[in-house]
């Protein structure tokens, strides 16, 4: 359609390798929004006809529930349906609806117009995936684990407080996505090529129209840039990081040599030889996945970093890359939650296994600390018993009076204290006197919990906000259209 300064058509090959016809299958309903915004502007400020304005509007309006066509040629979904429009309305009317506009300022409108889409959709997802993670902490406040550093045993813990970290975690994510949305949702439309045009149009009307908090000002950077692509799937890579370390940690946790959880059959394989086997595949696929967006990223940046100022089909090319981060995060969220829902844990073997550890080392230390003994002494003290428990293969608490003499040699503390110190501690001492803030302590984890889902519904309500602003500004729109389409 745009071809008339050119002597020839493309070939199959060259037209196959240009388009963006089925990429595009995203982003038809955002460009026949933007299209309706655009023509009624356009009659608006008296640029074109009710009329022109009608045929166009009604047009488009059919195009909605229309199958497309996509083997007629064009380069991408903005040609196609300016042509189909022309072919409904007429040149003389629809040939107008392209005034003042660019494919340019559209596909930068289109996208901008996906993505907050689909933020709204990962948010909403992720809260209920935090939701999930907190309401599993809830029954698990009690339930004792070990905690790990360099996947070694560290401290005892409990399973709600590991838990409610990935809800923090998780929740950083949506703040991270929702801070995003801000820069996303501003409005390209009208910016032309890229320098603008000299028909009157109002580019705050069409923003406005489309649920936009603002406008891109500058046609340049309006058309150019895809910083805000680049945002969206770094956002997106980052939660995926996450979302790939629980995935880790309960690939681990389902080993026979853990047996922490049990991931529900749902969420396992089997093996096509060994009947034995249930694979957790789903998990695996997770931390696949986070790779695959990670690559999204760099594609979108590769793609950006050296492209001269003004748009370039190179552009065309990051398309593909946010739809893909797009889907596979969403189920990513949307698998995770249920794979929670349906956990089983293995209570008895986490407590089992921090016992048999001595991961009271610290504890002890720090009891004696609170006798007035520098920490460094009692470092070297409580990590003598652990070399003396560990050679004789018995727990501290086991450890005879001739050991306890031995750790505290060359100090001036008296066993006596030591010794009642050991029989003192235990891991659920340990959790009852964490007392610092954010701690696995008990009291921590009914604290944590009750600001977390106060956190969450208030993160709802932003969320619905938002939502309910683009709806309600695009039904507004519609009314308009309807009343010059004559539609009831
Ligand atoms: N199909 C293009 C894309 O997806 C649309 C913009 C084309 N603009 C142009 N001047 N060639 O990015």
């Amino acid at each position: 359609m745009y071809r008339s300064r050119l002597g020839t058509n493309l070939s199959d090959v060259t037209l196959d390798y240009v388009s963006s016809i089925d990429d595009d299958s995203q982003i038809v309903f955002y460009d026949i929004l933007g299209s309706q915004a655009h023509t009624l502007m356009l009659f608006q400020n008296n640029i074109i006809t009710k009329n022109d304005a009608k045929k166009i509007l009604r047009s488009l309006e059919e195009l909605k529930d229309e199958k497309f066509d996509t083997s007629l040629g064009a380069e991408d979904i903005h040609e196609l349906i300016e042509g189909m429009v022309i072919k409904k309305a007429g040149m003389a009317s629809g040939g107008k609806m392209h005034t003042a506009r660019s494919r340019n300022d559209q596909v930068a409108l289109d996208i901008r117009m996906k993505i907050r889409d689909d933020i709204i959709i990962t948010c909403n997802c992720l809260l209920d995936t935090i939701e999930s993670l907190v309401s599993v902490a809830k029954n698990h406040q009690k339930t004792i684990m070990p905690l790990y550093t360099h996947l070694q045993q560290a401290q005892a813990g409990l399973f709600s407080h590991y838990l409610l970290a990935h809800a923090d975690a998780l929740t950083r994510d949506f703040e991270r996505l929702s801070d995003t949305f801000v820069r996303i949702n501003q409005s390209p439309l009208g910016a032309g090529p890229v320098g603008g045009t000299s028909i009157p149009i109002d580019r705050h009307s069409t923003a406005e129209m489309l649920g936009f908090d603002g406008l891109v000002e500058n046609s340049v950077d309006a058309t150019s840039t895809r910083d805000f692509v680049a945002e969206y799937i770094a956002m997106l890579s980052i939660m995926m990081t996450n979302l790939s370390k629980i995935s880790e940690d309960f690939v681990i946790w389902s080993t026979s040599e853990f047996s922490f959880i049990e991931l529900s059959d749902e969420f396992t394989s089997p093996s096509s030889v060994m009947p034995q086997k249930k694979n957790p595949d789903i998990l695996e696929l997770t931390r696949g996945k986070t790779a695959e967006i990670i690559g999204d990223l760099t594609a979108v940046l590769a793609t950006i970093k050296g492209l001269a100022t003004g748009y370039g089909r190179d552009l065309q090319q990051t398309k593909s890359s946010i739809w893909s981060a797009s889907k596979t995060s969403i189920s990513a969220l949307i698998i995770l939650r249920s794979i929670l829902l349906t956990l089983k844990v293995n209570e008895k073997q986490m407590r089992k296994t921090t016992e048999s550890s001595n991961l009271i080392a610290l504890d002890i230390a720090e009891k004696l600390v609170m006798r007035g003994i520098p920490f460094r002494v009692t470092h070297k003290i409580s990590g003598i018993l652990v070399g003396l428990a560990h050679s004789s293969k018995k727990p501290i608490s086991k450890l005879g009076p001739s050991e306890v003499k031995r750790s505290v040699a060359g100090t001036k503390v008296n066993p006596a204290v030591v010794s009642e110190i050991i029989s003192d501690t235990t891991v659920a001492s340990s959790l009852r006197d964490r007392i610092s803030f954010g701690s696995s302590g008990y009291s921590e984890q009914k604290r944590m919990i009750s600001d977390r889902t106060q956190k969450i519904n208030q993160y709802r309500a932003n969320v619905s906000k938002r939502e309910n602003k683009i709806t309600s500004s695009i039904d507004t729109m519609m009314q308009q259209v309807n009343e010059i389409i004559g539609k009831a």
